[in-house]
């Protein structure tokens, strides 16, 4: 075996312990204004389990306008599909009630359909229209959802990654969970590094989302999505999943090793998530009532008399 001399081996140390604090200080800095970092949770996810899906979206819109009445200039990633609907009843609440003032906050979507129009009853930028936006006091000229009629879209796309640059970066993003582990549309396989591109959908997201068309025919084949390495750039993830159907994809996401295979497991590579299930989506965690424990510790120490952190 070659021997390592000993400036070497002191310099290989060296090397070992920058990369580390590189990664570390690149994950968990958190500029000013975000949500402070959970007191538990430095560096892991933070798991509530609460007893229905009422309660996940009520929890959900809470954390939401939080974020914005810290900082409301907020830059949010916003998700579709059935599972952030509720989420946005509730925002719809609270502004309502005088809670949640977005006049000055911008929007970035995660993804749209390629070849819908924003008109198409399905498109997502028809979705955020008739679910969100139209209800709250959103400058629409700030809400970004990707063009799925882009002429060109290798150029589109780098351009929406440049508009999220010059807005300052999301300072909470929006996440729902697909039943094969998908975060957008970044299906499994993709790059843990991507940026927004087109991604081919699955045949199991096709399904899935067949719900909402006439038939699986005109269900689309391709979207136009943030990637993985886009939605890593965020300061604050917040991911939302409810029901049976998605108890196999959170235990893989949250338990299982970091795998393209499984997008979502890339966020345990995030030093900043929060992820809130109701109960059937919690099914098939192991270590569910560690999570359970684990939280009520939160909970106490955020009440506690040090604490400046309140998320009730
Ligand atoms: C939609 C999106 C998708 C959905 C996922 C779950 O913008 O990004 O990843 O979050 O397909 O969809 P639902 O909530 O309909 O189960």
């Amino acid at each position: 075996m070659p021997r390592v001399s000993f400036p070497h081996r002191v310099g290989h140390i060296f090397l070992v312990f920058a990369v580390r604090k590189a990664i570390i200080v690149g994950y968990t800095s958190c500029p000013p204004n975000s949500i402070p970092q959970p007191l538990l949770s430095l560096l892991t996810m933070r798991v509530i389990i609460l007893p229905s899906s009422t309660e996940v979206s009520q929890r959900a819109a809470k954390f939401i306008a939080r974020q914005v009445e810290r900082k409301p200039t907020s830059v949010l990633g916003l998700a579709t599909g059935s599972t952030p609907l509720g989420t946005y009843r509730e925002l719809i609440k609270l502004h309502e009630a005088g809670h949640f003032d977005c006049s000055q906050t911008t929007t970035f979507n995660l993804d749209e359909y390629v070849g819908l129009s924003p008109d198409h009853g399905q498109s997502y930028s028809f979705f955020m229209r008739e679910n969100l936006f139209k209800y709250l006091n959103i400058d629409l000229a700030r809400c970004h959802v990707p063009d799925g009629l882009a002429e060109d879209f290798e150029s589109y796309c780098v351009s929406y990654e440049q508009e999220i640059q010059k807005a300052g970066g999301i300072d909470l993003q929006l996440l729902g969970l697909g039943s094969d582990g998908h975060i957008a549309f970044n299906e499994p396989t993709s790059s843990l590094a991507s940026r927004t591109r087109l991604k081919a959908l699955t045949q199991q997201t096709r399904l899935d989302n067949a719900r909402f068309f006439d038939s699986l025919a005109e269900v689309p084949t391709l979207a136009v999505t943030m990637g993985i390495g886009t939605i890593l750039e965020a300061r604050n993830i917040l991911l939302l999943a409810c029901g049976a159907k998605k108890a196999s994809a959170v235990r893989s996401m949250i338990e299982g090793p970091i795998s393209s295979f499984v997008p979502a497991s890339a966020l345990q590579l995030h030093a900043n998530v929060t992820v809130i299930l109701d109960e059937p989506a919690a099914g098939w965690l192991i270590k569910r009532d560690y999570y359970l424990a684990c939280e009520q510790v939160q909970q106490g120490l955020e009440k506690g008399p040090h604490s400046s952190i309140s998320w009730e």
